[in-house]
């Protein structure tokens, strides 16, 4: 398989338009009702009643627990064994402890029944990802936090626009968020969203959204900054140039507790308002490419797709599959390097070492592990086209080829 070695994939890609930079800085000059045209526009598309942003998904997931924390003595929080690392840093910085539940075979839904007989009355709410933008069960975990009494938290960071059963994801549970953060099919470089519906739980976050610092000029400056860096060098052949530029990072997300709560800054407002015209557009582009992949990989016995849940259509932040081991895995990601694709989190989430960030009752996620270990998570960006996909999968079978043949000999 021939590589050119000039072209390197970034590990995220999202193309921003000049027009959509040219208008930010317009609009960061001279615009003054930004935030409320912002509003009404999610509150229009994802037909929800309360929405507030914030400089980032971990912020928002950290002010969401931090309000629904305000009037609730409970301080245990369930989240899967395998997601972002962001997800644990804000439980962290809100000061809550970690269940983790373990996923059901080999897939990125929670084992249901681990999950009834994990909730206890120190569980204050259960956190449902949907890891890559896939559809997953959501009816039966709202059902169960509505029985249980306890709050149901939609991240929905990486799935912004997805529908589960006709209603957006973010928008089913008492309150959701979406990232806006670089890596994310609509960006604003730093930003995200907070959805809800419940009048009680919106006070409280404005309550807690009050109190924060109007964010700085150097902040809106950071913004169009990277916006522009963005739009000159996220390009397969000058990406490079980037892993020069000490403030932009994309890619592999590390845990880290300390990070800033803030609100949105203007610039990424105005970025974020017209980027979301482009939604549903840039994700069904991506939803072609995860095909396109699936199309190629799910007759390989060799290989597991994962889609999501039954019939609901998924997004597709990248296309997940499972090999046969960690030892493919790692060649495969390997030999994937040299077209710059590597992988997303180091680990399960049980690999954080934090002195107590776990629930004493946590037990290990065996089948979390199983995954992350076998999983290869493939690009589906802007700057992913026929050929890559064709040179990515070429390489997979590839490698796994040589793992039968070596096999074999063995
Ligand atoms: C599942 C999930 N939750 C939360 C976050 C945090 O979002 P942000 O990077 O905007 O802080 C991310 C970020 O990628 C994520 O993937």
């Amino acid at each position: 398989m021939q590589i050119n070695l000039l072209r390197k994939l970034p590990p995220a890609g999202v193309r921003i338009r000049w027009q959509e930079i040219i208008y930010t800085i317009f609009g960061y000059i001279f615009l003054q009702n930004h935030k409320q045209k912002l509003t009404n526009d999610v509150k229009k598309y994802f037909n929800v009643k309360y929405c507030f942003f914030v400089n980032s998904g971990r912020s928002a997931l950290a002010l969401i627990l931090l309000s629904l924390m305000k009037k609730d003595k409970r301080r245990e929080l369930i989240m899967p064994g395998y997601t972002c690392f962001s997800v644990p840093a804000s439980i962290k910085r809100a000061g809550l402890k970690i269940r983790l539940i373990d996923f059901s075979n080999d897939s990125f839904e929670y084992n249901f029944k681990l999950l009834e007989k994990a909730i206890n009355p120190e569980t204050l709410a259960v956190i449902l990802v949907y890891p890559f933008g896939l559809s997953v069960n959501v009816t039966r975990i709202k059902r169960l936090a509505e029985t249980r009494n306890i709050y149901f938290i939609e991240d929905a960071a990486q799935a912004m626009g997805l529908k589960v059963n006709n209603q957006y994801a973010g928008c089913i549970g008492d309150v959701g968020f979406f990232s806006l953060g670089k890596g994310k099919p609509v960006t604003s470089i730093k930003g995200g969203i907070i959805v809800t519906n419940n009048e009680t739980i919106a006070e409280n976050i404005d309550r807690e959204i009050e109190i924060l610092k109007r964010p700085s000029f150097l902040e809106n400056l950071y913004i169009i900054m990277v916006a522009l860096f963005m739009k000159i060098f996220i390009n397969p052949y000058l990406y490079w140039v980037l892993d020069f530029v000490w403030f932009i990072k994309l890619g592999e997300t590390v845990y880290n507790p300390r990070f800033k709560i803030g609100l949105m800054p203007k610039a990424a407002v105005i970025l974020a308002k017209m980027m979301l015209k482009r939604l549903d557009e840039v994700n069904r582009e991506r939803t072609i490419k995860a095909n396109n992949f699936s199309k190629r990989l799910s007759q390989i016995s060799e290989i597991k797709t994962i889609q999501g849940y039954k019939s609901q259509d998924s997004l597709f932040l990248r296309f997940p599959v499972l090999v046969g081991s960690s030892e493919l895995r790692l060649e495969i990601y390997k030999r994937l390097s040299k077209m710059g694709i590597s992988m997303m989190y180091s680990g399960t989430i049980e690999t954080i070492n934090e002195p107590d960030l776990f629930s004493e009752k946590n037990f290990p996620c065996l089948r979390a592990n199983k995954v992350a270990e076998r999983l290869l998570t493939l690009p589906t960006h802007d700057y992913v086209n026929d050929d890559d996909i064709k040179s990515i999968v070429s390489i997979i079978l590839e490698t796994i080829s040589g793992f039968k043949r070596r096999d074999g000999q063995n």
